[in-house]
């Protein structure tokens, strides 16, 4: 369930916008029950970072600007990744060890959002705020505040992007052979991306302009261990020699992030089919020259920049005894959890220098 939180706050504030003549919503976190938001907390404070994993490129991001921007900001940041080997119990320590360091705030990432209660719980006894970054901890009240990019809104505009792009490169056909790949499922955000995508998608399956060649199209079906590369390549390469024999052409795959999308381009090269039009998220500095070649037709734009400030604002209102900004709610099964999202951006070839153009590392690669 999505549903804005509209209080009379936030009635006051979007009152006070239109009258600065300013847009967009905001309210304050109403019923946040965070840590000891009232009592504020010190400069120099610990603030613990816990991060899930290395295997997209804005998770390692992440860690270097929270480590700069915290410091800035006069706290003393602890920011930890979890191992690839068992990241679970990797991440539940760090968390537990951020605890016992006397974290004021723990900003998480979650590795598996499901199996994390347990550490909330103490966090939320020892007055800690939790913050959930990008995905959000599920069936727990202890979580606080959730800041991600709109998730859904992610997943509709891929399916979006996989309508228009199949129309534009295959302007002759009527009906597109297609293939989903989708996240991991400890990943809470994976069912979301495919879900949105679906919304777009399922209509078009059921009137027959696009075909899932495999039949596999539940969640279930499509999934990827660990968001790895390698399982998406070896199912999409199953697929392909299972399904696509001869002159069965694959027009499209929808794939939930541009490790995947690489990953879908790879097995569709290997099977000697394509050229295919593959979705994505993420802006990774390795899909950049594929999507200006148009071997990868989109990305998303999830400024990791903007997430970790507008994390780091949440922290400074907490530390001000202030409740954070929000402008949502998100149900994550126990609660609803107040949330500040921020608007992903579509990126393909046509606005690609557009969108990075303040991006030193990206904008580059958009001239080559
Ligand atoms: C993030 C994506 C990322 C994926 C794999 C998701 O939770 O929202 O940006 O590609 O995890 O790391």
């Amino acid at each position: 369930m999505r549903k804005v939180m509209i209080t009379a706050a936030a009635v006051a504030s979007a009152a006070v916008l239109a009258l600065s003549g300013c847009s967009g919503a905001s309210d304050r976190g109403g019923d946040a029950g965070g840590g000891d938001a009232a009592s504020g907390f010190e400069e120099g404070s610990v603030i613990g970072v816990a991060l899930p994993d290395k295997t997209s490129e804005n998770w390692t991001i992440a860690g270097e600007i929270f480590t700069d921007a915290l410091t800035e900001a006069g706290y003393e940041p602890n920011v930890q990744y979890a191992g690839s080997t068992s990241p679970v119990p990797d991440q539940q320590a760090q968390i537990s060890t951020m605890i016992q360091d006397g974290a004021k705030v723990i900003v998480i990432g979650a590795n598996d959002a499901k199996q994390l209660g347990s550490q909330v719980a103490d966090a939320k006894e020892q007055g800690v705020t939790i913050i959930s970054y990008d995905r959000l901890i599920s069936d727990t009240e202890n979580v606080d505040y959730y800041v991600a990019f709109n998730n859904f809104k992610v997943g509709q505009e891929q399916g979006q992007a996989l309508l228009d792009g199949l129309a534009a490169k295959f302007p002759d056909k009527t009906t597109y052979n297609i293939e989903l790949i989708a996240g991991a499922a400890t990943d809470p955000n994976a069912a979301v991306f495919f879900n949105g995508a679906m919304d777009v998608l399922q209509p078009k399956i059921d009137d027959g302009t696009l075909v899932v060649v495999s039949g596999q199209d539940t969640f279930e079906q499509v999934q990827t261990d660990k968001w790895d590369p390698a399982n998406a390549q070896s199912r999409m390469d199953t697929v392909l020699q299972g399904f696509y024999q001869g002159d069965v052409a694959i027009d499209g795959v929808l794939a939930p992030n541009d490790t995947l999308a690489r990953a879908a381009i790879q097995s569709v090269k290997d099977a000697s089919k394509g050229p295919i039009v593959v979705t994505g998220q993420d802006s990774e500095a390795a899909s950049i020259p594929l999507i200006m070649s148009g071997e990868q037709y989109m990305t998303i734009y999830k400024d990791t920049r903007k997430l970790v400030a507008q994390t780091v604002e949440m922290i400074k209102s907490l530390a001000a005894g202030e409740e954070a900004e929000t402008n949502a709610e998100e149900d994550n099964g126990a609660k609803e959890v107040p949330t500040f999202y921020l608007d992903p951006v579509v990126v393909t070839a046509e606005n690609a220098a557009e969108v990075y153009k303040d991006n030193d590392t990206l904008f580059p690669l958009t001239q080559q």
